[in-house]
């Protein structure tokens, strides 16, 4: 198949150093952003004026994973500040095909995040509206959480239904990606992988990214 992607998230990294903390994950696909609200979820991270520096701080595309209320008022800012995916949740948007809509009408790649216990059943009609779709395998807010097992049918349904499309979408996971979860997650049908402290917890993240992706391939 495909070459799997490893999107390494800043979460657990060195908030004081992010430009540093970049350059240790050369060779990555994309760096992922995790934005939080402390209402969608209950913690808060970073948002518009720190993205807008990161984007000017590296090459790597970056993939933004909003965890906030309003999102369709936020995201198409992300979008607006040259980022090139953008991720909303469903449980937080009013009106996700519109949402995507006006994403990749600005030229970003659109994206949607279901929370673990969120079915894709409700989604699959508008899959062709997003150029990624997002099963969280935790419960969004914190980074270090174990991966939740019961996402792996999630996962294979959503790949079915993306393979029924023409397989235009891609399919990724997020939350307790390491050496010991990536394998099950790729065979279930994700092709692009989050993984935060299993790449910044390493000795050499770059390294850790190279392995994963070669896991993950299988
Ligand atoms: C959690 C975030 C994740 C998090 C993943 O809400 O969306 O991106 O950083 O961290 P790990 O890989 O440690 O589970
Ligand atoms: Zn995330």
């Amino acid at each position: 198949g495909p070459v799997p992607c490893i999107h390494p998230s800043i979460l657990n990294a060195d908030f004081a150093n992010l430009a540093s903390e970049l350059a240790r994950i050369e060779g990555a696909d994309a760096v992922h952003v995790d934005v939080m609200d402390n209402h969608f979820v209950p913690n808060l991270t970073i948002g518009l004026p720190v993205v807008e520096s990161l984007r000017a701080a590296t090459a790597l595309p970056l993939d933004i994973h909003l965890m906030i209320e309003e999102a369709d008022v936020w995201a198409p800012r992300y979008a607006e500040i040259g980022c090139e995916s953008v991720t909303f949740h469903a449980e937080a948007a009013q009106a996700p095909i519109r949402l995507a809509r006006e994403l990749r009408a600005q030229g970003a790649k659109s994206a949607m995040a279901l929370k673990p216990a969120t079915p894709v059943e409700p989604y699959t009609d508008m899959l062709g509206e997003l150029d990624m779709l997002l099963l969280m395998t935790v419960e969004p807010g914190f980074g270090g959480q174990r991966f939740l097992e019961l996402v792996l049918p999630k996962i294979r349904r959503a790949r079915r239904a993306i393979d029924d499309l023409g397989g235009q979408l891609a399919l990724q996971v997020d939350g307790g990606i390491s050496a010991e979860t990536i394998e099950r997650a790729a065979e279930a049908g994700a092709d692009t992988f989050v993984a935060g402290s299993a790449v910044y917890s390493a000795h050499d993240p770059a390294q850790a990214v190279a392995a994963l992706r070669e896991q993950a391939a299988g």
